[in-house]
């Protein structure tokens, strides 16, 4: 093994960076937050007042100092434009694992390669920063685009919660998807 330490960032992609949410993002959340695709793709889609989400903010800095969620704004590169939210959630320090969420806002951001890179991200804060054995996600059956973005990066679909959430008139499966560390490493070897 190098005796060397790789000095690139987890917190820069090629297309994004990561860095903490501050208030300042309200304006630009509050803009696509309640859109009806996005309500759907989260799974909650009763929309939320600027109030609920000026409290989720400073909630996942309350979370993040205790070490229980690690919650970020994914920015776009070139432009600094803020693109959507991230996490590596319920972080369980005795098995080394933590549950995963990526969102684009912007429909018309969708397909540019944003998500790929936020998620890369996120897997590398989370085996190489927060020293995690397993990564977990929940996915509906139908955002396939969200399924083959993480069965690219090496997620691999481990269940199938049944007709488990009640979504646009009809009862859809939840999958869920993980990567342990020894798959992301030979991935992405350090
Ligand atoms: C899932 C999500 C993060 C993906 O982000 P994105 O920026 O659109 O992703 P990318 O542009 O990096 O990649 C999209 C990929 O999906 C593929 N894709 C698009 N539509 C598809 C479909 N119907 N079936 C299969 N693949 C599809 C694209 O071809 C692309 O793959 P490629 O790069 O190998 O060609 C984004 O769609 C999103 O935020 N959705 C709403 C929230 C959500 O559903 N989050 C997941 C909950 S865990």
């Amino acid at each position: 093994m190098s005796s060397e330490i790789n000095k690139e960032s987890p917190f820069i992609g090629s297309k994004v960076i990561l860095r903490s949410i501050e208030l300042s993002d309200l304006d630009a959340i509050m803009e696509h937050w309640n859109t009806y695709e996005m309500r759907i793709g989260m799974g909650r889609y009763i929309p939320h007042s600027r109030t609920e989400r000026e409290e989720w903010i400073k909630k996942t800095h309350e979370e993040m100092k205790k070490q229980e969620s690690y919650s970020f704004a994914v920015i776009e590169k070139d432009t600094e434009e803020f693109l959507g939210v991230g996490a590596l959630r319920k972080v369980n320090n005795i098995n080394r694992s933590a549950s995963m969420s990526v969102a684009i806002y912007n429909l018309e951001n969708h397909g540019k390669g944003f998500g790929t890179d936020a998620v890369k991200c996120f897997l590398k804060i989370g085996f190489n920063v927060l020293n995690l054995h397993r990564i977990e996600l929940h996915v509906y059956e139908f955002l396939e685009s969200g399924r083959h973005v993480y069965e690219k990066l090496g997620f691999k679909e481990v269940g199938v919660r049944r007709k488990a959430s009640f979504i646009a008139g009809r009862y859809v499966d939840d999958l869920i998807m993980d990567i342990l560390e020894d798959e992301f490493r030979e991935k992405y070897p350090i």
